[in-house]
């Protein structure tokens, strides 16, 4: 660990390495408490001069090396903190080392591990250093071959990347495997999992005729619960074949849950190597948002397997080249599972409920982040921890920056656009650059006139753009101009004086008249009931013909670009839209935006009128009776924005009256809609179909627990009774979960303490659901910070495994914002971020973010949150990635 500030790496500075390495041979000798690595290659200068060669290394110990069969002694080779620095003799040679790293020690869960009773690597971005000394940087690829002994008791399945080439008993009693990947890949693929498992398999026929198998491996007892992974994986397969024309190039496709793991899951070639949260699913255990979790984040690591491997990142700050793009895909994959077998108007609502719950996230997590002092484009221009940059930024808006490309060149073109891309880049190591290249040969020749120059300005800048909309009518002529203004206020610490240029933005748009019947817009030689406008000037005007009354323009359909839209209308309007739009996206939307203002007008003092009041319950009930709107769309509908949606429109940011406020508005849905939330549940409540994760049970599912919630809210009396009965009677973990949480947020302490006690009698044992029984009570309305701590005191508390630690500290410090915005609450932040880091540093930054953004709140929040701040930063021995965190929170 360093304690000054790291060095900043700039983009650049980049400089290829200037050794070719083809083959490397790995051999482990496997222990959780000691293992040996020996590492072999062939270097190769690339200019054919001699020059140092820099071998990455970190945590580990140094036992040989040697260059040509000579073993080097220590005068020959500089070794420090970060690594080893070999001077050789010529341009190519042969280097044979041996290091030995010890993975029981490994808390940070980064290179060489121990989970559960198994070892398992975790190598993206900078893990492979903590193996063996190596280049360990994304543009060094080489084909791997792969040996694994250890003990054939303890560690009986012994896997790497690619095939087996073969496994032996081995003479001391030791099982022996040899693996060798054909494709040559970065370190940072590189994965070994070694242990005891049940394993799940399925043999497919690829659409080039060749079979494959496929494998998921998990804990001894738990692989009754990896029969939806399969299912997803299986489609994952069909749906890369079918939407992009790639197949599986791979024999054997392997997944394997790790009960101990940073992040989601990891996409190592041949090996993915997930969170168990997102593999292991079951109706009793697993509510339906994690079974579609479990699919999007298969989904996602296996389209990793083109767009990552197959073309992987030049370096790290073209990280959104491989995450952008495989999270763009991801979604595509959920939304069209979801619209399977429908098509025309539902098929485009049960999509828009994979597009809400993607802008949610976007604005709840990527918003703040582009306007606090993380702030950084899609491919940053400095880091100093690349592990601080996996972020909703490189991810969430990287999607969207994919998607709008896909936006402006459509489905077709945009196909083009990649089958170009990997005929131009297949096997390399590329940059953003080269990807949108490929789209605008396209592109340009689609629309001759046309290129993508002036979009890739959305890879340079940060911060959410705003656009303005001012609209004229004129009955005269009967036409219609919409006036577009964008401003790209500068964000963060970069560059805050220069002014931004415009950017490149498909703005989707539709038109209803007063009666709420949609128009057809004309402009020029276009029609259509949604044109996508070409807006790229700061201030730009469009002229609609054919329009006799003053129409409602719905804007920003499906969400067609990353940025905040302001247009003053009145909330009739907004109401009209609520009800009307055929955009299923921009008409949620509407409704969002008629509470939200009511919310918001709350939150600032200002009590909402009764008219006002009086438009959002009627809208609410116009929607709940609804006959047509799907149930998980009509969940989406009726449902208030987040808490942290809501907030991060406030200015300065008030938490606890943003909560307060939303808990009015909901007590007077709850109120003034009793009989229909009531008559909504008991329709509900009839079908008893075999569960299925499908979207139509889970949106019944999902509309059910919402209409329970309102009554509980509310205190209709029945409503207590309600969730009782739904809790001992539910048969899957959706209602079980859904009455459970409803008791514990709004029952009384007696009903509270009897659901938490029952659910830990029944689900003690599973990991996965007491991750849920910790959640539960760090983010109810009750709980101080007290309770948190007496909670980590319970004998199944671990700061050390980051599913734990999320499901209590996270989960209160992000989402129970009453009890955090408090002086116990930020003393509680700052101590368990200074805890978690002395274990587990990429963990650690990540809490240390959940207040950088501390200077935007109000003074109550802002002083106290700041010392926490610098109580952290003054914690000697803090992690480089802290640090960063901190450093950049303070230095605005
Ligand atoms: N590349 C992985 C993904 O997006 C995520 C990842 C990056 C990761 N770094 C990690 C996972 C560290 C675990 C630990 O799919
Ligand atoms: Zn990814």
């Amino acid at each position: 660990m360093r304690t000054d500030t790291l060095p900043t790496i700039s983009r650049h500075d980049y400089q290829p390495y200037p050794y070719q390495i083809e083959k490397v041979r790995l051999e482990f000798d496997l222990a959780a408490e000691q293992t040996l690595v020996r590492l072999a290659f062939r270097a190769r200068s690339q200019d054919g001069q001699i020059h140092p060669m820099v071998l990455d290394g970190e945590d580990i110990e140094l036992l040989e090396v040697s260059i040509n069969g000579v073993t080097l002694t220590a005068q020959d080779y500089q070794l420090n903190e970060q690594g080893l620095t070999l001077s050789p003799q010529q341009p190519e040679f042969d280097l044979v080392l041996v290091s030995r790293c010890r993975p029981q020690d490994n808390t940070m869960l980064m290179g060489l591990y121990v989970s559960g009773q198994n070892l398992f690597t975790q190598c993206e971005a900078q893990g492979f250093r903590r193996i063996t000394f190596f280049p360990d940087r994304p543009d060094v690829m080489a084909r791997y071959e792969v040996v694994l002994r250890a003990d054939a008791t303890l560690y009986p399945y012994l896997l790497s990347n690619g095939n087996l080439l073969s496994s032996t008993l081995l003479e001391d009693g030791r099982t022996q495997a040899v693996w060798e990947d054909p494709f040559p890949k970065p370190a940072y693929l590189f994965a070994l999992v070694a242990g005891d498992f049940d394993v799940r398999e399925r043999e497919i026929v690829k659409a080039n005729g060749h079979p494959a198998l496929l494998q998921v491996y998990c804990d001894r007892g738990d692989g009754d619960k990896t029969e939806w992974a399969m299912e997803c994986l299986e489609h994952s397969v069909r749906w890369d074949e079918q939407r992009f024309g790639l197949e599986l190039d791979l024999d054997r496709f392997m997944i394997v849950a790790a009960r101990d793991f940073n992040m989601g899951a990891m996409e190592n070639k041949g090996l993915n190597i997930f969170n168990a949260a997102y593999v292991l699913a079951d109706a009793q255990s697993t509510t339906d948002a994690s079974f579609h979790a479990v699919e999007a984040v298969i989904g996602h690591e296996y389209f990793h397997n083109w767009t990552g491997n197959r073309v992987t990142c030049r370096d790290w700050f073209q990280l959104s080249l491989k995450e952008g793009l495989t999270v763009f895909r991801d979604q595509e994959f959920s939304a069209d599972m979801l619209a399977k077998g429908l098509d025309g108007a539902q098929a485009a609502s049960a999509r828009a409920v994979k597009r809400i719950d993607d802008v949610s996230v976007l604005r709840a997590a990527q918003f703040p982040e582009d306007a606090g002092p993380m702030a950084h484009p899609i491919r940053p221009e400095s880091y100093q921890e690349i592990s601080n940059f996996y972020t909703a930024t490189i991810y969430e808006k990287g999607a969207e920056v994919i998607r709008m490309q896909h936006t402006l060149l459509g489905e077709d073109n945009f196909q083009a656009g990649i089958r170009e891309y990997f005929k131009r880049h297949d096997g390399q190591a590329v940059t953003c650059d080269d990807f949108v290249d490929s789209m605008d040969s396209v592109y340009r020749q689609a629309k001759p006139g046309h290129s993508l120059e002036q979009f890739r300005r959305w890879y340079q800048q940060a911060g959410t753009p705003r656009v303005q909309v001012s609209l004229q009518h004129d009955p005269a002529t009967q036409t219609a101009t919409l006036t577009l203004r964008q401003s790209n206020a500068p964000a963060g610490i970069e560059n805050k004086s220069t002014p931004k240029p415009p950017l490149h933005i498909p703005f989707a748009l539709g038109m209803l008249d007063q009666q709420g019947q949609p128009l057809t817009l004309h402009l020029d030689e276009h029609q259509g009931d949604t044109l996508v406008l070409d807006f790229t000037e700061v201030e730009q005007s469009w002229t609609f013909s054919q329009i006799p009354d003053a129409p409602v323009l719905s804007l920003l359909r499906n969400f067609s670009a990353p940025v905040r839209v302001d247009y003053y209308r009145p909330d009739s309007e907004l109401a009209l839209l609520a009800r009307h739009d055929t955009d299923p996206f921009a008409r949620w939307e509407a409704a969002q935006l008629l509470a939200s203002r009511l919310i918001l007008s709350a939150a600032s003092g200002r009590a909402p009128s009764a008219a006002q009041l009086a438009t959002v319950v009627q809208t609410w009930h116009a929607l709940v009776q609804d006959p047509v709107l799907s149930p998980a769309y009509k969940a989406r509908i009726l449902s208030l924005p987040s808490e942290r949606e809501l907030l991060e429109q406030t200015q300065p940011m008030t938490p606890r009256a943003v909560v307060q406020a939303r808990r009015q508005l909901q007590r007077e849905l709850g109120l003034a809609l009793t009989p229909y939330w009531q008559e909504l549940y008991q329709y509900l409540s009839l079908e008893q179909a075999p569960y299925s994760p499908d979207a139509l049970q889970a949106g019944q599912r999902s509309l059910r627990n919402l209409a329970l919630n309102y009554l509980l809210v509310a205190g209709v009396n029945t409503g207590t009774q309600l969730a009782r009965n739904q809790y001992d009677q539910a048969s899957n973990m959706t209602d079980r979960m859904g009455a459970l949480s409803a008791l514990v947020n709004y029952g009384d302490a007696q009903d509270r303490q009897d659901g938490l006690d029952d659910f830990f009698q029944r689900w003690q044992d599973n990991p996965l659901v007491l991750d849920r029984w910790f959640s539960l009570q760090a983010t109810a309305p009750g709980t101080q910070v007290a309770q948190v701590r007496a909670l980590m005191l319970h004998p199944a508390f671990s700061l050390r495994n980051p599913n734990r630690a999320r499901s209590l500290i996270f989960q209160f410090c992000i989402n129970n914002m009453q009890a955090v915005h408090t002086p116990e609450g930020y003393d509680f932040w700052a101590e368990q971020v200074i805890a978690l880091d002395k274990l587990n540093p990429e963990i650690s930054a990540r809490l240390a973010r959940v207040f950088d953004n501390w200077a935007r709140f109000e003074p109550e929040a802002r002083d106290p949150l700041k010392a926490a701040l610098e109580r952290i930063q003054a914690e000697p021995g803090l992690s480089g990635n802290v640090a960063e965190i901190v450093h950049k929170a303070l230095t605005l």
